[in-house]
């Protein structure tokens, strides 16, 4: 089977999409699929990426190989890949695809729209439940008709912004600490923890950088946790998984660069509020729709309180994240996790 694994992409993730797919596609069991990686430029050019993946590692990548340039085809009498050598064009047949793209333009059912105009099965949530998953606020709205918990929050399009107005309502409805953060982000961009109002202005406007929409939400105080979820219309889940943070919360930084992060499998929590967590995550990845994957993230307070916290419909996917820990915790090897995916998606 010819897997086609998309990433990079238009998106503040470009580089941790780039990590997760080199993962990827270094696990995937290479006697059963042929790979045909496929690199999304932060311009949005898509290049045929023929070379050694440790090419990737200097940025300069798009200038200094000579790739070749190829588009999806949504014509269902050529299916496939359309790839640009020289002045003709090439064929290329694909099983499924894969997109391992986080965040913006590839998270948040755009590709996934694409993709399902190519009649092909692909890894992962549908366009709907992606795009969903990654707004926050239509997330949150959904889940509380599940009478699961969610942060309370204000959230604003960049156009309704009035900074003293808001400030005020924030004042009355929310109170300090408190989290700024884009309403469509990722890996914790265009976040910021604000503790009094004179920091405020500056945390939505950093975030608007990122997003049209912003909100802002009371900053919680417990255990944040993940749940993996996997499969379609029956999904199962992995152990619950637990991270905690060098500081205050959980930065860029922590997250990739100093990976002074912690995780925990199981969560250091109460089995049987770890059994509910698995059962609420089960009930919001069937209600957003949600197929294939996705890790869902709460958090735990001192009281047992187990609160909504995102989901990620394309969690990153190195051996050491989140998502494939949870799993391997259970028994799914990483390999096997990615063999699993694909069949999920072909079926
Ligand atoms: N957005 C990052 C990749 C995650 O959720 O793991
Ligand atoms: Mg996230």
């Amino acid at each position: 089977k010819n897997i086609a694994v998309i990433f990079g992409g238009v998106s503040s993730e470009h580089q941790v999409s780039i990590t997760s797919a080199t993962a990827i596609m270094e696990g995937l069991p290479s006697d059963k699929y042929d790979i045909t990686p496929i690199i999304i430029s932060q311009k949005g050019s898509w290049y045929l990426f023929d070379q050694p993946l440790n090419e990737l590692a200097n940025d300069d990548w798009e200038t200094r190989l000579s790739l070749k340039r190829v588009l999806i085809s949504t014509d269902h009498q050529k299916p496939g890949l359309i790839i640009f050598d020289k002045e003709r064009l090439q064929y290329v047949s694909i099983d499924c695809y894969f997109p391992v793209l986080h965040g913006k333009n590839g998270e948040d059912g755009t590709i996934q729209g694409l993709l399902d105009l190519t009649n092909i099965p692909y890894v992962g949530c549908g366009t709907l439940s992606s795009a969903l998953s990654m707004d926050k606020v239509f997330a949150y709205q959904i889940v509380k008709e599940l009478k699961v918990k969610i942060p309370e929050f204000i959230s604003f399009h960049q156009q309704q912004y009035n900074d003293e107005l808001l400030a005020q309502k924030i004042k009355e409805t929310l109170g300090y600490p408190l989290f700024v953060k884009p309403v469509n982000s990722g890996s914790s961009f265009g976040i910021t923890k604000v503790y009094q109002e004179d920091e405020l202005k500056k945390a939505i406007e950093h975030a608007f950088l990122h997003d049209q929409k912003v909100i802002c939400e009371k900053a919680i105080v417990g255990t944040e946790v993940g749940c993996a979820v996997y499969g379609n219309e029956k999904p199962e889940t992995g152990l619950v998984g637990e991270i905690s943070a060098s500081q205050d919360y959980l930065d860029f930084n922590d997250k990739y660069i100093y990976g002074q992060i912690k995780q925990y499998v199981p969560a250091r929590v109460d089995h049987d509020i770890l059994k509910l967590v698995q059962q609420k995550a089960i009930d919001i990845y069937q209600t957003l729709g949600c197929s294939g994957l996705a890790r869902v993230d709460f958090f735990i307070k001192e009281n047992g309180e187990i609160i909504f916290n995102e989901i990620n419909t394309m969690p990153g996917f190195t051996p050491s994240s989140r998502y494939p820990k949870m799993l391997e915790a259970s028994g799914i090897q990483y390999s096997d996790l990615l063999d699993e995916l694909i069949e999920l998606a072909l079926s």
